[in-house]
């Protein structure tokens, strides 16, 4: 039997799979790692924890290993998407990575959109200047700590800067570099024209490739340290909402994911560069050779969960914080929630911003204030899937996968909120499967990346929307879509105090 191992880089943890030629999940392993928040929107990690932390995960999975390594035939990435990871002459780096959800670059962002144009920005990156993005980060630091910038000779995104650490090999694949605002999205080229407005050195930017691309093999010092073997090829990998979308199989027109992790997003499949939905959603580079994908995006999906958790009931595991939730009715008894924690991106694009409890009861429990949370969350990606209908897509079925996949109530609410089919896969394994299929597909184990999803994902249950339950969460969308604008002006004045 041969093997290929998927490296998903996320923000809380590495997640890493071996995974056999029939697609079964043979070990896995993950290892988390520290956020490093100094300030308020401030969002960055050490690159050397990802690096310790996923050579300690890889030498777990050899050492549980009882077949021959060099069975194991490929590795490939998927990463957090548009952290800056900046690097000197030597290749070292020079500061921690400001993360995709730092927003500290609302001035630079203005920048951006005043030196080139909110038109010819559209035109170029098919995206508007978002806070997350890579080249505001480059103008940040260009601003504020310009002897850094100085010392600058390449800038990568995290997922490439391990996959360097491994191999010695410097890139970065098409669906990453589209998240950084500096590629001319459907050229699949840097874009000259920005950097030269914005004074950013082009050779700042790293050889592109694409994300089933052979990059090389581990170096020496990785095989001692790990146990793989030196014969193990190394394929570029992608963006996690990428490798979440193949292996999640959105690989042809008409497909839809959603995908709660840390962020939310709504994901939907795009064979070309040229619709247009006015930047008011994402347009990336897809995984899969040149096509394309549109994305909303919640900041603080599983996040506002996970924050829930950790401030309010610290010692529950997620099953018990969500076992309660089917004895709240819908609209939690009127409590109603925004997921606003870092701010927000789609459909509002605003650093500003931040969560709501709205409604609050002194007949409200812990139980409430869980369903509540997962409403919000649900709403948020709602806004996303309401913009993509405005558009014109139709959205009638949807796969969800990550953390929002793993309970069957939180999928009901999705299916009804979202009016549309809701389907959870076998062994759902969301982008680090992405990662494993472009090593499996680079390796020559199958002729396209659709024909490795055909062989490798199934469906494990559908649901379908309760005509009854969607009246009802259409009535509360329509108020949870005003929180936003009545308290925006509220947060922008809470400002000052936040530390
Ligand atoms: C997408 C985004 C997030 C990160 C999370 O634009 O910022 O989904 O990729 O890892």
């Amino acid at each position: 039997m041969k093997y290929v191992i998927g490296i998903d880089l996320g923000t809380s943890a590495v997640k890493i799979l071996l995974v056999n030629q029939s697609g079964e999940v043979v070990q896995e392993v993950s290892k988390s790692y520290a956020l490093i928040q100094e300030k308020t929107g401030y969002n960055e990690q050490n690159p050397s924890d990802w690096v310790n932390q996923t050579i300690e995960g890889l030498s777990d999975i050899l050492q549980d290993f009882n077949g021959n390594p060099e069975d194991i035939e490929g590795i490939s990435f998927s990463g957090q998407m548009h952290g800056l990871v900046l690097l000197d002459e030597h290749n070292e780096v020079l500061r921690n990575a400001i993360l995709w959800n730092d927003t500290r670059t609302t001035a630079e962002c203005k920048e951006i959109e005043a030196v080139v144009g909110k038109k010819r920005l559209l035109d170029i990156t098919k995206n508007p200047a978002l806070e997350g993005f890579t080249l505001p980060k480059l103008l940040w630091v260009k601003k504020h700590e310009p002897e850094v910038f100085q010392k600058a000779a390449k800038f990568v995104l995290p997922k490439d800067y391990v996959r360097y650490k491994l191999t010695g090999k410097l890139h970065m694949d098409y669906s990453d570099a589209a998240g950084t605002l500096l590629l001319h999205v459907s050229k699949r080229e840097w874009s000259e024209e920005i950097c030269k407005l914005l004074q950013i050195p082009i050779e700042l930017c790293p050889v592109l490739v694409d994300s089933h691309q052979e990059v090389g093999y581990v170096t020496e010092e990785i095989v001692k340290l790990t146990g793989l073997s030196p014969s193990t090829r190394v394929f570029a990998g992608g963006a996690d909402n990428a490798c979440g979308a193949i292996g999640a199989g959105i690989l042809e027109e008409g497909k839809t994911l959603c995908s709660i992790g840390t962020s939310g997003v709504v994901l939907s499949y795009e064979s070309s560069p040229d619709k247009d939905f006015h930047g008011k959603v994402h347009y990336f580079n897809h995984g899969a050779e040149a096509v394309y994908y549109t994305m909303g995006v919640t900041l603080s999906a599983g996040y506002s969960l996970t924050w829930f958790r950790d401030v309010f009931a610290k010692n529950q595991s997620f099953e018990n914080l969500l076992s309660e939730i089917t004895s709240v009715p819908i609209g939690a008894n009127g409590l109603l929630f925004t997921p606003y924690l870092v701010g927000e991106r789609t459909p509002h694009a605003d650093a500003s911003i931040r969560a709501s409890f709205i409604g609050m009861d002194s007949s409200h429990e812990q139980k409430h204030f869980v369903r509540a949370v997962l409403e919000g969350i649900t709403f948020s990606l709602q806004e996303s899937i309401a913009l993509f209908r405005k558009y014109g897509k139709r959205i009638d079925t949807i796969i969800s996968i990550g953390g929002g996949a793993k309970s069957d109530e939180w999928l009901q609410i999705q299916a009804d909120t979202f009016n549309a089919k809701v389907i959870r896969l076998a062994s759902e394994q969301g982008a680090v499967m992405g990662a494993a299929m472009l090593a499996a597909y680079g390796c020559g184990w199958f002729k396209s990346l659709k024909a490795c999803a055909d062989e490798f994902l199934s469906v494990d249950r559908t649901f379908m929307p309760i005509q009854e339950n969607v009246q009802q969460y259409q009535k509360l969308f329509s108020i949870y879509q005003e929180v936003y604008q009545n308290t925006k002006g509220l947060n922008e004045s809470l400002v000052a105090f936040r530390k």
